[in-house]
């Protein structure tokens, strides 16, 4: 199989996983990428069994009105009991990195306001221990060559993604060359940098259940 049909076997086992719970009241959280975009196409299928979603980026709710799917601010929702993305890295206890699209930090907060993150990811997304992958870090422009400075002083090898800004108008920095041993720790201590908005690593908050596409088929795991 080729890459895209994992992304697209995966989307449908999410439809499948969050299907029987759906009924017209219910808000969904949907997240960014690639693979998002195909549960979001799958998720079109859906469209009168549930009321809308609250989106992780303005390319997410872009697609999702697309489709005729109503778009719902997290101030006025509440918790959601379904968010739905991809990731960059996972780990086996679902730790994740993500931001790889810049949308880490709507990803965060609609993650922290799910009651089930369910990530949807191909099998090359799989690692033992996370930051082969780069780690994004959403930054204050002002702030970014002091965080970048700090960075390095965590054994990081910082480097600017030229020509991005994110949907909050910041910056990102991708951590190169580093090797992630504590995700949970080391996600608190780079949100301690001052000017730090946010930074990819979903440790804190992991996934609940993943969807991993692998030649074999779908495997689930949960924690
Ligand atoms: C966007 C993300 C994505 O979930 C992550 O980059 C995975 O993307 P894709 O499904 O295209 O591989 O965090 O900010």
């Amino acid at each position: 199989m080729t890459q895209d049909e994992l992304k697209d076997a995966v989307a449908a086992a999410a439809i499948d996983e969050i299907r029987p719970w759906l009924d017209r009241n219910t808000i969904l959280g949907v997240g960014t990428g690639s693979t998002a975009n195909y549960f979001i196409d799958r998720l079109a299928e859906l469209r009168d069994e549930f009321k809308g979603a609250v989106a992780s980026s303005d390319a997410t709710a872009a697609r999702l009105e697309g489709h005729g799917i109503e778009i719902f601010e997290l101030n006025t929702t509440g918790s959601v009991p379904f968010y739905i993305d991809g990731a960059d890295e996972i780990d086996p206890q679902l730790h994740m990195i993500k931001g790889g699209g810049a949308a880490l930090t709507r990803e965060k907060i609609v993650a922290a306001c799910a009651d089930r993150f369910i990530c949807i990811a191909d099998a090359s997304k799989r690692v033992e221990t996370l930051g082969h992958f780069q780690l994004p870090v959403e930054v204050i422009p002002m702030a970014r060559s002091y965080v970048a400075r700090e960075l390095v002083k965590l054994g990081a090898d910082p480097v600017y993604r030229q020509g991005v800004v994110t949907d909050n108008g910041n910056q990102i920095i991708d951590c190169y060359d580093f090797a992630i041993a504590d995700p949970v720790a080391m996600e608190a201590r780079i949100n301690a940098i001052v000017g730090v908005v946010t930074n990819g690593l979903f440790a804190a908050r992991g996934a609940d259940i993943l969807l991993l596409g692998t030649e074999t088929g779908v495997e689930r795991s949960s924690k």
